[in-house]
């Protein structure tokens, strides 16, 4: 989602610059252009040389730098990006630039240059709270600029309170956000994610190598697509995504539950979860004892959980329903029955024999059957990337039938 989008990172006098270093790494990693300005005074806190070699750019903060000048280097940097990021944004910088004052590098080129500003502030509390800070935020917001809320905590000062600044990693999710078309926007969806598990007793239980991140990945992007979405989530070791109503389950019968409680409102399901076909007929409430039983085997007698996708698929009328198939073998015989079984509009089949494709990591390799008998089968990709193609893939099903 930021892939080639042109970030101008400012960079002001703070602790938290250190943190900065992060995110230059977390934009550089999804792809984005990066710029670094820093003011004099983030030079005392962290090198331009770090920024420097995270960036793989040359680091900006000379206005009067003999080379700068010849360059007029203030207004090529301002023409380049998509949105300029300050992050940590003081108190002084923001008042600067909120009272039009353009005496940096820093400030002389958001003077220049007419895009958006995300301020990320990092202060002092009382800095923070101070009311000519807050008259110039106001200010700055009413010029159309954006500010990332600040979190509460011990500050670096020592003093507790607001005035911390935003993680990068919320700040990546924002920017991601920021620059993605809503085009799912009034749609709702419903994402199924992660394995369940069965009980057998207090102790034990059946589950299966699913880890969520291909259904979160694909309930992410939903959301940032702007569609409203409801992610059925079995227990998994991942954060919730943001603006998205998570509903936690352990078994397939609670999953079936929680997608009858939602399947009524919805415009699509998408099936990504990887539910236990059986459970044990009977569940001990007591752990079994291996000293009560004498022979060197023993066996557990299992009953089939409902299948909540062929359950929703005789029902689904104008809903548009996708599953995943986890397959080693046989793949387009099995994931073509499933898809009738279970009256899916299409199939994203993975082969969880191949290297990066199925369970656990960020990417996968899938082949897509659809109902009309279209083929595709997509190389290895980000798990992102494949949510992508899904999505963009639903959304055209919606558009040919409105
Ligand atoms: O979670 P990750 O680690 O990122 O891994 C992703 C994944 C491999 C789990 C995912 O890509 C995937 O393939 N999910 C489906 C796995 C699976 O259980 O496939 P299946 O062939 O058993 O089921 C076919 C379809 O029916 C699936 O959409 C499944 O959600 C659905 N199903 C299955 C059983 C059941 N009782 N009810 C169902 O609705």
């Amino acid at each position: 989602m930021l892939k080639d989008k042109h970030i101008l990172l400012g960079i002001t006098g703070g602790i938290a610059a250190y943190k900065s270093a992060d995110l230059v790494s977390k934009l550089k990693k999804s792809g984005a252009k990066v710029d670094v300005v820093m003011t004099k005074a983030a030079t005392e806190f962290v090198s331009p040389l770090t920024f420097q070699t995270m960036s793989q750019s040359k680091v900006h903060f000379d206005l009067f730098g003999l080379e700068s000048y010849m360059e007029v280097e203030h207004i090529a940097l301002a023409q380049r990006p998509d949105i300029i990021l300050i992050a940590p944004a003081t108190a002084n910088t923001i008042g600067k630039i909120a009272n039009g004052i353009a005496d940096n590098m820093l400030t002389t080129v958001v003077m220049a240059s007419n895009v958006s500003i995300l301020f990320a502030p990092a202060m002092n509390t009382n800095m923070y709270l101070n009311p000519i800070t807050q008259k110039n935020i106001k200010a700055l917001k009413e010029l159309g600029h954006q500010f990332m809320n600040t979190g509460e905590g011990r500050l670096a000062c020592g003093d507790v309170g607001a005035g911390k600044m935003a993680e990068p990693a919320e700040i990546i999710t924002y920017l991601e956000d920021y620059f993605t078309e809503k085009d799912l926007k009034g749609k709702k969806i419903v994402v199924t994610a992660g394995p369940t598990i069965e009980e057998i007793d207090p102790v034990r239980f059946i589950t299966n190598h699913s880890s969520g991140k291909m259904g979160y990945s694909i309930a992410s992007i939903a959301a940032k697509r702007g569609a409203e979405v409801v992610l059925i989530s079995g227990p998994v070791d991942l954060d919730p995504p943001s603006n998205v109503k998570i509903v936690n389950i352990k078994s397939t019968e609670e999953m079936m539950e929680a997608v009858r409680e939602h399947f009524e409102n919805c415009d699509v399901l998408i099936k990504a979860a990887a539910p236990s076909d059986f459970k044990p007929l009977n569940y001990s409430d007591k752990k079994i004892k291996k000293r009560e039983n004498e022979s060197k085997s023993m066996s557990i007698e299992l009953t089939k959980n409902p299948d909540i996708a062929a359950y929703f698929g005789k029902i689904k009328e104008h809903r548009i329903m996708v599953g995943f198939a986890a397959e080693t073998n046989n793949i387009e015989e099995y994931a073509g029955l499933k898809m009738k079984e279970k009256n899916l509009d299409f199939i994203v089949a993975n082969d969880i024999t191949q290297d990066g494709a199925g369970f656990k990591g960020d990417t996968n390799i899938a082949t897509i059957y659809d109902a009309s008998g279209q083929i595709e089968s997509l190389p290895l990709m980000s798990k992102d990337d494949l949510s992508s193609f899904i999505l963009d893939k639903v959304k055209l099903i919606l558009e040919n039938r409105s």
